[in-house]
């Protein structure tokens, strides 16, 4: 049931996480599949509802700095002085890996010691945690592999009958997940690239370990980094990829407005951005997939862009995207 955000159906909202339930709910990012993060059986019935594997952590996601104690285990100076460096960019897409305290379920972050927190940046999110009287464990309100949602529609398809209500905040701003940030060891460490760049932690925080440097580790650290992540079950491959076969009907999802390849008779063609602007192209980027995944397409072609900030976060689930493992 997808609920315009009333006070009211806020409130509603509120104390259904409060039974235990789960709830859908708007950020900027994507929307969250959310539940109380101190009750155990409601995580397991997230892990369940999305099919993810036991071995992916969540996000738990507050509403003020003040309430970060409750959620995690002493932290040292150095921590506390980076966590006041990045103060401007909380609330927002920007998730912290810390020292988890012992009250939080492990189930939560799936027996690791750490826990990613975040303050979303949507006033639906940060009221219905506020009402909730708790933090929200939130994964993205998809099914375990597939693209995230970024509109309460794309979560009525999917998970409409699984969650007791579905908040309606609008299109998702941003478009694309969080960065994740792993502040335990005695670098900060990229462990998911996102909105927020490299460059603007750097200036924050020093010397930052960006993913490239990471990536055979990231995995490990980081399971939902794993291959094969944000996926159409339509085939999907990059635009300037030979074709290995003949495809009847092909569907192209461009950044910008340049013309389409001329071998090529698509049947249907998206242009994302005119002017290939990349925080354009990842505000609408899962909606066309989603969109192009639903055309009964043979292929779906889709363009790169420069790996450099947002654009790198781009890269990164299209290459997830693009995929062939599973
Ligand atoms: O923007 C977002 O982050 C969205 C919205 C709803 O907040 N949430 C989201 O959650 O994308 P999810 O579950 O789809 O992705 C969580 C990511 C995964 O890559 C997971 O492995 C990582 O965060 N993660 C969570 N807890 C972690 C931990 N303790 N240590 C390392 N990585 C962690
Ligand atoms: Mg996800």
């Amino acid at each position: 049931m997808i609920l315009e955000p009333t006070a009211s159906a806020i409130k509603q909202a509120a104390e259904s996480i409060r039974r235990g339930e789960l709830v859908a709910f708007p950020t900027e990012t994507v929307y969250g599949l959310g539940a109380d993060a101190f009750n155990a059986d409601a995580i397991t019935k997230i892990y369940r509802t999305k099919g993810r594997p036991a071995s992916n952590p969540l996000i738990v996601h507050i509403s003020s700095v003040d309430t970060l104690s409750e959620l995690t285990d002493a932290l040292s100076d150095q921590q506390q002085r980076w966590i006041k460096r990045l103060a401007p960019l909380w609330p927002g897409p920007l998730s912290l890996v810390l020292p988890r305290h012992a009250s939080v379920p492990a189930v939560v972050s799936a027996g690791h010691p750490t826990i990613a927190v975040r303050i979303p940046r949507h006033p639906v999110a940060l009221e219905l945690i506020r009402q909730a009287g708790t933090p929200l464990a939130a994964p993205s309100a998809n099914r375990s592999n597939y693209v995230s949602p970024t509109c309460a529609a794309h979560v009525q398809g999917e998970l409409g009958s699984a969650v007791s209500c579905i908040l309606d905040g609008g299109e998702a701003t941003v478009g694309i997940e969080s960065t994740v940030v792993s502040l335990v060891e005695s670098t900060p460490k990229i462990l998911r690239l996102g909105s927020i760049s490299k460059e603007t932690l750097e200036q924050l925080l020093g010397t930052v370990e960006a993913p490239d440097t990471v990536a055979r580790s990231a995995v490990a650290l980081s399971p939902g980094m794993g291959l094969k992540h944000y996926s159409p079950r339509t085939p999907l491959q990059y635009v300037d990829v030979p074709l290995a076969t003949q495809h009847q009907r092909i569907g192209v999802i461009r950044f910008d407005n340049r013309s389409i390849p001329s071998s090529l008779t698509p049947t249907v063609v998206h242009t994302l951005s005119q002017r290939g602007d990349a925080e354009e192209v990842a505000h609408k980027l899962y909606a066309a997939l989603r969109e192009l995944d639903e055309a009964g397409l043979d292929l779906i072609l889709i363009d790169r862009c420069a790996r450099t900030g947002l654009g790198a976060a781009i890269m990164d689930r299209l290459d997830r995207a693009v995929a062939s493992d599973r």
